[in-house]
């Protein structure tokens, strides 16, 4: 029998789930052709090792070590790019998805002919289980605005546990965009046509071990993938990105400057300055946290990168006190003036340091 389906787990320091989840894929799979691929993003936990021990002995076991690079969606998608199945599912190592639908799913998509199968929590007979308040609050946001925005009629996007044709998946694949945690949202607002889906009933589990890595930093990841998917083939999301970072700079300088001048009685100049640098500091951090995630800087590279972040917008910093400080001059309106020195230095900014502190890795 040839191979049907391909299980692609994408795994970050989950060494305690990977046995348990391939004996329960071989419980749950007796009858079908199947493999486990797991995608690990170089856990330091050893989690590859622990995958690749397993694979020496069991064939329905392989695993790719992925080096550099981070991301959730990243991961999924190259493990079904490695696949050779007709039928590709994604599920979380942590024992949260039940795996005892999947012969559901792969029931749909060979008899029902439907492209896709969905996990789904919001539906009769399924659930998210021990969630609180606030995570259950801003998982039902996050599917409302998809839903509203993007036009998505899935009642569960946000779900991390689905079984897709490959052809489907290939019809998409370049069109993603890759980032974050909402990979199956991606595929169905990128597919050029619309995709016919079954959705199946599961309840979320408790994790068995390990931690959750969704953080605060995956509700700017969604952000920027709705910015990308609505107004992202003009300008890049990196970019778009940056300029938020930017406005919110905008608001730590202005402040500053208000600070400065209003209760400490700085001449203009020096209050500007000071504002200039602290806005410096927080954009990048800012900017290292979120836009440059995939690059971020950490250690002693972390200062370095502060250093040259510095040193690279120093001119722009120069030319924003200075045209600032020549329209104070003229016309002393301290907002507009702040404003506008603002404006040079951003510009310079993205530039500069787009090509200084986090340069783009050669990709060959
Ligand atoms: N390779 C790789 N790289 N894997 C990752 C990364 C990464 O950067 N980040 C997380 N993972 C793996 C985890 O090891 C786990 O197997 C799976 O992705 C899900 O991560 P969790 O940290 O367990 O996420 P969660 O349980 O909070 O979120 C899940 O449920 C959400 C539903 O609200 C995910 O399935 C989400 O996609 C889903 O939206
Ligand atoms: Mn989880």
């Amino acid at each position: 029998m040839s191979l049907q389906l391909t299980v692609i787990v994408p795994t970050f320091n989950e060494i305690e789930n990977i046995e348990e989840i391939t004996k329960r894929l071989h419980a749950t799979l007796e009858g079908v052709n199947w493999e486990v691929v797991f995608v690990d993003d170089d856990s330091s936990d050893g989690t590859a090792q622990r995958a690749k021990q397993l694979a020496q002995n069991d064939a329905r076991v392989r695993c790719i070590k992925r080096i550099g690079r981070r991301g959730l969606s990243s991961a999924c998608v190259e493990g079904m790019l490695a696949s050779s199945a007709p039928y590709l599912a994604v599920m979380d190592a942590d024992l949260q998805h039940d795996e005892t639908i999947l012969p559901q799913m792969l029931y749909a998509l060979q008899n029902d002919g439907v492209d896709l199968a969905v996990g789904t929590r919001y539906m009769q007979g399924g659930g998210v289980g021990e969630w609180d308040e606030s995570r259950k609050n801003s998982s039902q946001l996050a599917t409302v605005i998809s839903q509203k925005l993007l036009g998505v009629t899935l009642r569960d996007p946000m779900s991390g546990f689905f079984m897709i044709k490959r052809e489907a998946f290939d019809r998409c694949v370049y069109r993603l965009s890759n980032m974050g945690f909402k990979i199956l949202l991606d595929i169905v607002v990128s597919s050029p046509t619309k995709l016919s889906f079954k959705e199946i009933p599961f309840h979320f589990r408790q994790r068995l071990a390990g931690e959750s890595k969704l953080d605060q930093r995956v509700i700017w990841d969604y952000f920027l993938m709705l910015i990308d998917k609505t107004i992202g083939q003009y300008i890049p999301t990196k970019l778009i990105s940056f300029a938020c970072i930017g406005a919110m700079g905008v608001v730590v300088h202005l402040t500053v400057l208000g600070i400065a001048l209003q209760f400490f009685q700085q001449p203009f100049t020096v209050a500007q300055s000071a504002a200039v640098i602290l806005a410096m500091v927080f954009n990048f951090n800012l900017n290292n946290i979120l836009t440059y995630r995939d690059q971020k800087l950490t250690g002693w590279k972390f200062w370095t990168g502060l250093l040259k972040f510095m040193l690279a917008c120093s001119i722009g910093a120069l030319a924003n006190v200075g045209v600032a400080s020549v329209i104070y001059k003229d016309y002393g309106y301290w907002v507009f003036s702040g404003l506008a020195g603002v404006l040079v230095g951003v510009v310079w900014n993205y530039v500069a340091t787009s090509l200084v502190v986090w340069p783009k890795k050669i990709n060959k």
